[in-house]
């Protein structure tokens, strides 16, 4: 009970500070990039590196090797959030609910996911309820920019930038969000591998075992994006807590969708038919010409799904965090800076390095990009590159 209040409080908090800070924010935007590819100069941090995560071992000790190597980075971003919730909450009461209450919902999540944090856990010798809250929290701030587009031989990309941090800590000195920033050491990409070969490709932040960016090459691409609703994910959620589980993380969803959907529409299906914890945004493409659609996902059903349509010239679909059917937020309007950027680039030209260019304008590029990543189903490449986002440039 009371650590539900207590989020549902948190996330009050949040929300206010939302608001407070969009009334004195100016909307910026610049002219489309091009020529940005391959990555370089102030707003490319390097790439992401990469490991193997061998689906033969057992769960406990699957993310041994990737959590050995990124046990400070992992330490650094959850001190951070504890000292931005001391903030509200300087008895610490949050922060205790989450040590010993989390720990008993533990048995409720799924294999493998469950024997995973366990493994995560221990290694990282943090605890345990502390690995369960950081599974959780990628459900609820995710804003970001994803694109997916045809060209004219038929081939599909698949593109994000992952903006994560929003509200969580501004650093004046830096102007930086101190969650994004502290994020971006944490970005790893994933192969993940059965029998030795590579069964799907993600980026994540390790010590996350969901996943919400992933190609399994020759089949499928997937991203995920929050849509935010109020009736939405913080009822989920407190569900949850108390109990009420018929539903699914969304990030667990996704890994289980690349693990083991073996098609398109199998993929398709299963995004539009899972009950969900929180409402989203799932962008899929396949390795067909056509083969794309954004779902737009409440929790329980799904509101829409909206495809490609080449024949009425529809060659690319862009998805924020606003159903494509509204209009965005007139604070947060990324949609119409990547649409314009698309639209002057044209289906003749479209291309890895030319999608780079619009996810590097801004304000699709901005103050919360954590990592943008470029998918090509086809030849099954998955490229991350770390971004930074120096002032003049927008907080979201
Ligand atoms: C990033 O990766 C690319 C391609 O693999 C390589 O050419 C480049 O030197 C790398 N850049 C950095 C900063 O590591
Ligand atoms: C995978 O490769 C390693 C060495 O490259 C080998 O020792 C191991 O037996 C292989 N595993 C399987 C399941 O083929
Ligand atoms: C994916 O598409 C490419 C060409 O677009 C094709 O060569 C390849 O065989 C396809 N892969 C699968 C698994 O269908
Ligand atoms: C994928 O399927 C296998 C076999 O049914 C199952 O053991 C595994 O837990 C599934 N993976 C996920 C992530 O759900």
């Amino acid at each position: 009970m009371a650590l539900g209040l207590s989020v549902l409080c948190w996330m009050l908090l949040l929300f206010c500070g939302f608001w407070a800070r969009a009334q004195d924010v100016p909307p910026f935007t610049e002219d489309c990039r091009s020529g940005t590819y391959p990555p370089t100069g102030p707003t490319f941090k390097g790439n992401a590196s990469w490991y193997i995560v061998n689906l033969d071992l057992p769960p406990e000790e699957r993310w041994n090797s990737i959590i050995k190597d990124k046990k400070v980075e992992l330490f650094n971003l959850i001190q951070v959030i504890k000292d931005f919730i001391k903030v509200f909450d300087p008895a610490g009461k949050i922060i205790g609910l989450v040590d010993d209450e989390l720990p008993l919902i533990l048995d409720s999540l799924p294999s493998p996911f469950l024997e995973e944090i366990k493994g995560i856990a221990a290694v990282s010798e943090t605890p345990l309820g502390e690995i369960i809250f950081y599974n959780i929290f990628y459900e609820l701030f995710t804003v970001c920019t994803a694109i997916i587009a045809e060209d004219k031989t038929g081939r599909l990309f698949h593109a994000r930038n992952l903006d994560f941090g929003l509200f969580l800590g501004w650093d004046i000195k830096h102007s930086t969000w101190m969650v994004s920033q502290s994020l971006k050491p944490l970005t790893v990409n994933i192969d993940f591998q059965r029998n030795n070969r590579t069964i799907f490709k993600s980026v994540t932040f390790a010590g996350y075992v969901g996943m919400l960016t992933g190609v399994k090459p020759g089949i499928f691409t997937v991203t995920m994006n929050e849509r935010f609703n109020l009736d939405g994910g913080f009822v989920g959620i407190i569900e949850w807590i108390f109990g009420i589980r018929n539903s699914v993380w969304i990030g667990f969803l996704i890994r289980s969708v690349l693990e083991n959907a073996t098609s398109y529409e199998e993929a398709k299906n299963e995004l539009v038919e899972t009950k969900l914890i929180s409402p989203a945004y799932f962008m899929l493409g396949g390795n067909k010409s056509g083969e794309a659609c954004v779902i737009t996902r409440a929790r329980e059903t799904c509101l829409d799904i909206w495809e490609l349509d080449l024949k009425q010239g529809m060659w690319y679909l862009v998805e924020t965090n606003y159903d494509h059917w509204n209009k965005p937020l007139f604070v947060d309007d990324r949609r119409t800076p990547a649409m314009k950027c698309m639209n002057k680039i044209t289906q003749e030209k479209i291309s890895v390095p030319t999608i780079y260019d619009v996810l590097s304008t801004k304000p699709v590029l901005n103050k919360l990009t954590t990592f943008t990543a470029l998918m090509n189903v086809a030849e099954g490449t998955l490229e991350t590159y770390l971004r930074d986002c120096p002032n003049p440039c927008v907080p979201w």
